[in-house]
């Protein structure tokens, strides 16, 4: 029975890169849908073009984030949800520190069989390359349909702080695109990024800016180090 739900459901296999701890438990619910409902309310939500529906038919670039209750000191666990257009792979990245510059970008991806993957890549913020990133990720869920990627996700123990005094779920948020090649990333553009946000105040996101929409690509050298993929393949929890 297991078997023949993997096989009408395909699209939506979980391919996770080495150094991703995965928690694929909830890979069996692939019944989910990001919507712009409860942005707000229970989450905070940005997107590009500004308030576009992830759940609408136009092109929308759109990341959420629940960022749950805090438990000191072990960080906030906080829930996101990504959805976007892409051939290739959407990604999610927080900034915790301008000055150290890089990211952590948690990448929602197809390749070009259209199968779901997921990754986590530290960016550097200057050049925009990507290096493989060991951070456990939990309770991630995909579908792929056609360019549409949508993905949800859910990373313990954030913490934007090392100093007791600073505001520890201020974060900046990136959201942007790539190319996949078989299955390494190509390079990644921004197409949004956000001024600092309180991700513990569901309305800090009045603040969001747009980056600028072209050029950024083109100061971007990037050197893949990701040669070696998908080493784990999970199939869906029994
Ligand atoms: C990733 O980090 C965890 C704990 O932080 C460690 O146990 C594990 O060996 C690391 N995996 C890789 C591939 O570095
Ligand atoms: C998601 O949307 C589809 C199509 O609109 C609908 O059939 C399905 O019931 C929805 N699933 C959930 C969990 O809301
Ligand atoms: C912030 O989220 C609210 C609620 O969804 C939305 O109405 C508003 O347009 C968003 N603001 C920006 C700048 O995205
Ligand atoms: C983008 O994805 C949406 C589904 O989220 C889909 O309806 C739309 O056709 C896609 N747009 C393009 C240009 O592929
Ligand atoms: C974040 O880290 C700082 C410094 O280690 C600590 O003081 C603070 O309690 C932590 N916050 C949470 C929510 O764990
Ligand atoms: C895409 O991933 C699926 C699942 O691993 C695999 O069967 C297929 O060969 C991959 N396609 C390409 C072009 O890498
Ligand atoms: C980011 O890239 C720039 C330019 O290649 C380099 O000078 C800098 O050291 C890198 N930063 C980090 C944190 O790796
Ligand atoms: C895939 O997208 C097409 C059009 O964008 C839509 O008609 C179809 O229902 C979608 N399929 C699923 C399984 O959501
Ligand atoms: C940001 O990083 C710098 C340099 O590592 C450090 O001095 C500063 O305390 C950090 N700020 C916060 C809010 O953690
Ligand atoms: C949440 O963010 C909004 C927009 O920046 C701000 O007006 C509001 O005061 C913040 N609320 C709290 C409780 O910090
Ligand atoms: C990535 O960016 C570098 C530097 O701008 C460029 O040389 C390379 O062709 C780009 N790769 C792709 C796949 O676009």
């Amino acid at each position: 029975m297991e078997q023949t739900l993997i096989l009408l459901f395909t699209t939506v296999m979980l391919f996770v890169a080495p150094g991703v701890n995965a928690d694929l438990s909830f890979a069996a619910n692939q019944q989910f849908n990001i919507t712009r409902t409860g942005c707000a309310v229970t989450k905070l939500c940005v997107s590009t073009p500004d308030s576009c529906d992830p759940a609408g038919n136009g092109v929308c670039l759109f990341g959420s984030v629940n960022a749950g209750t805090p438990s000191p000191p072990n960080g906030n666990q906080m829930a996101f949800e990504l959805s976007g257009n892409s051939s290739g792979f959407i990604a999610l990245g927080l900034i915790a520190n301008a000055s150290v510059g890089t990211s952590m970008l948690f990448v929602c991806a197809q390749n070009s069989s259209g199968s779901f993957f997921f990754q986590t890549q530290t960016r550097n913020n200057t050049d925009n390359t990507l290096t493989s990133l060991n951070r456990t990720v939990t309770q991630i869920q995909g579908k792929v349909n056609g360019s549409s990627i949508q993905c949800g996700f859910t990373v313990p123990n954030l913490n934007a702080s090392n100093t007791r005094s600073a505001s520890d779920t201020t974060f900046i948020i990136i959201l942007g695109s790539g190319t996949v090649n078989g299955n390494s990333l190509g390079n990644f553009t921004a197409s949004l990024t956000t001024g600092p946000l309180n991700l513990a105040n569901l309305t800090s996101n009045t603040s969001t800016t747009a980056a600028p929409s072209s050029g950024t690509n083109l100061h971007s050298h990037a050197v893949l180090l990701l040669l070696s993929v998908l080493t784990l393949s999970f199939l869906k929890a029994a």
